[in-house]
C-alpha cells in the first residue's frame, strides 16, 4: 500500500475545470452558464439553457430558430423503441429503467462523428421515451410528439394528450432550467468519464441515467411529495415532524452534502410554484407546503444544532411538478429530461480538451497466495 491519501467518494477532488455552472455552499448561489440559477429560471426557455451550456452564449433570434427546429425535428422514435417501452410498462418496470432501455435503443446509428448532433439528438428523444413509457403504464395510446410545440410544452402534451396551458409550461419549464446543471454530480462525473476514453456522447448520456437512478442521486420528490400530502390532509405539521426524528428517520427535502445554507434552487422553484398554484387559484395545498416548510426548518435546528439542515432541492420540486401534472412515478425521470442537457454539455466540454478519467486504488487484499488445486480446496 502506498502512501497516497485515501479519498473515499473523491469529496474534495477537483478533477475537471468547467464553465458550465459553479455552486457556492457556503453562500447558497448557483450559476450556470454566467447566470445566476434565479436569472436563469425566469427568463430562459429550455432551448436557450441548452444553447447557453453548448455555447457559453445565449443564441440570437436566428440561432435560437435554428436550434428549437433541429431538436422539434427529432423527436420521434422508432416501433422497436415503442416495444422496448410497452414492454418495460407491462413489465411495471420504474420510468429510470424505461428511460435507460430507451434512450439506448432510440439512438441506434448516431456515432462519434458529431458529438453535438449526437447531444441534440439524445436532448430531443428523452421526453418522448418517457412519455411513450408512461401512455403504456396508463393503458393509453401514445401521443405523436408536435414540432410546433416548445420543448417543454412538447412533453406535457406527449403526456396527457392536451395543449397544456402557459402556467403549466412556464411551470415545468423554470423547472428544467434550475435543474438542467449542477457542477461535478455523480451521474455528470459519469458522463465525463465515459467520454474520457474516447466513448460517445450517447453512451454517456445513458450511462449518467443509470447513475441518477440511485436513491442517493435521482434523490427523494416521490417521498416529498406522499410526506406533503399527508400533512395537508392531517394537519399538525410539527407533531409529524417530531414523530419522525424522534423515530430516527430523516425528513426527505432537508440537508445537503454541499449547501450548508438554504438550496437556491429551493427558492428559485417556490416561487414559480407560488405563482403557479395562484395562477390555478388554489393556493390551499401550497399554503401548507410553505407553513411545513418554516415547522421544520425550526424542529431540524433544534434537533441538529450543530449542523444546518435547510431546505434542498426536492422539497419544491415535488410541489411544482406534482401542480404541473406531471405523475410522481415520473419525477426522477424529469429530472432527467433537464438534465440531460448539462450531461451532453459536460461530455462536449471533456471532449474538448480530454485527459483520460483514470483514478487508483489503495489495494487491501492480500499478496502471495500460492494456488490450491480444485480437488484440494
Ligand atoms: N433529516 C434529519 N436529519 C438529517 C437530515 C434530514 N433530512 N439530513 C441529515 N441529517 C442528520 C444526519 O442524520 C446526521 O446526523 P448524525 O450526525 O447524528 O448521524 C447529520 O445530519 C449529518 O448527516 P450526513 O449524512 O453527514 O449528511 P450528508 O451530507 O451525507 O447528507 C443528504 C446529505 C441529502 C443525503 C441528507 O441530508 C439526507 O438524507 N436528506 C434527506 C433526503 C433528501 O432530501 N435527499 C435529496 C437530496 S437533494
Amino acid at each position: 500500500m502506498g502512501d497516497d491519501i485515501l479519498n473515499r467518494g473523491l469529496e474534495g477532488i477537483r478533477v475537471a475545470e468547467t464553465r458550465l455552472s459553479d455552486i457556492d455552499g457556503e453562500a447558497g448561489e448557483l450559476t450556470i452558464g454566467g447566470y445566476s440559477v434565479d436569472e436563469l429560471a425566469r427568463n430562459a426557455t429550455y432551448e436557450e439553457s441548452v444553447f447557453l451550456l453548448f455555447h457559453d452564449r445565449l443564441p440570437s433570434p436566428d440561432e435560437l430558430d435554428e436550434f428549437r427546429a433541429d431538436l422539434a425535428g427529432q423527436r420521434t422514435i422508432g416501433d422497436e423503441v415503442r416495444a422496448v417501452l410497452r414492454r418495460a410498462a407491462d413489465e411495471d418496470k420504474p420510468a429510470m429503467d424505461a428511460l435507460r432501455m430507451g434512450a439506448a435503443a432510440a439512438n441506434l446509428g448516431a456515432g462519434a462523428e458529431d458529438p453535438e448532433a449526437d447531444a441534440r439528438r439524445v436532448i430531443a428523444v428523452f421526453p418522448t421515451i418517457v412519455a411513450t413509457y408512461w401512455r403504456y403504464r396508463e393503458g393509453e395510446a401514445p401521443v405523436e410528439p408536435r414540432e410546433d410545440l416548445r420543448h417543454a410544452a412538447n412533453y406535457l402534451y406527449m403526456l396527457t394528450g392536451e395543449e397544456p396551458d402557459d402556467p403549466a409550461v412556464r411551470g415545468l419549464e423554470t423547472y428544467l432550467n434550475t435543474v438542467v446543471d449542477h457542477g461535478l454530480n455523480a451521474s455528470t462525473f459519469t458522463a465525463r468519464t465515459v467520454v474520457s476514453t474516447e466513448s460517445d456522447v450517447v453512451s454517456a448520456a445513458t450511462a449518467a441515467v443509470g447513475a441518477l437512478k440511485g436513491p442517493l442521486h435521482g434523490g427523494a420528490p416521490g417521498p416529498v411529495l406522499d410526506m406533503l400530502r399527508t400533512v395537508h390532509e392531517r394537519g399538525d405539521p410539527e407533531a409529524f415532524v417530531r414523530e419522525k426524528l424522534d423515530a430516527g428517520e430523516r425528513l426527505m427535502g432537508f440537508g445537503h452534502r454541499v449547501y450548508r445554507v438554504r438550496d437556491p434552487r429551493a427558492a428559485v422553484l417556490s416561487a414559480a410554484a407560488s405563482e403557479f398554484y395562484e395562477d390555478a387559484g388554489d393556493t390551499e395545498f401550497f399554503e401548507s407546503v410553505k407553513a411545513f416548510e418554516d415547522v421544520a426548518v425550526d424542529l431540524l435546528a433544534e434537533h441538529k444544532p450543530d449542523r444546518r439542515l435547510d431546505t434542498n432541492v426536492e422539497f419544491y420540486t415535488a410541489a411544482l411538478l406534482d401542480g404541473v401534472g406531471i405523475p410522481k412515478e415520473l419525477f426522477t425521470a424529469c429530472f432527467a429530461v433537464s438534465r440531460v442537457g448539462g450531461w451532453t454539455a459536460h461530455a462536449l466540454e471533456q471532449l474538448g480538451d480530454n485527459r483520460l478519467i483514470r483514478p487508483l486504488s489503495t489495494y487491501v487484499g492480500d499478496h502471495d497466495r500460492s494456488w490450491t488445486p480444485v480437488v484440494e480446496r
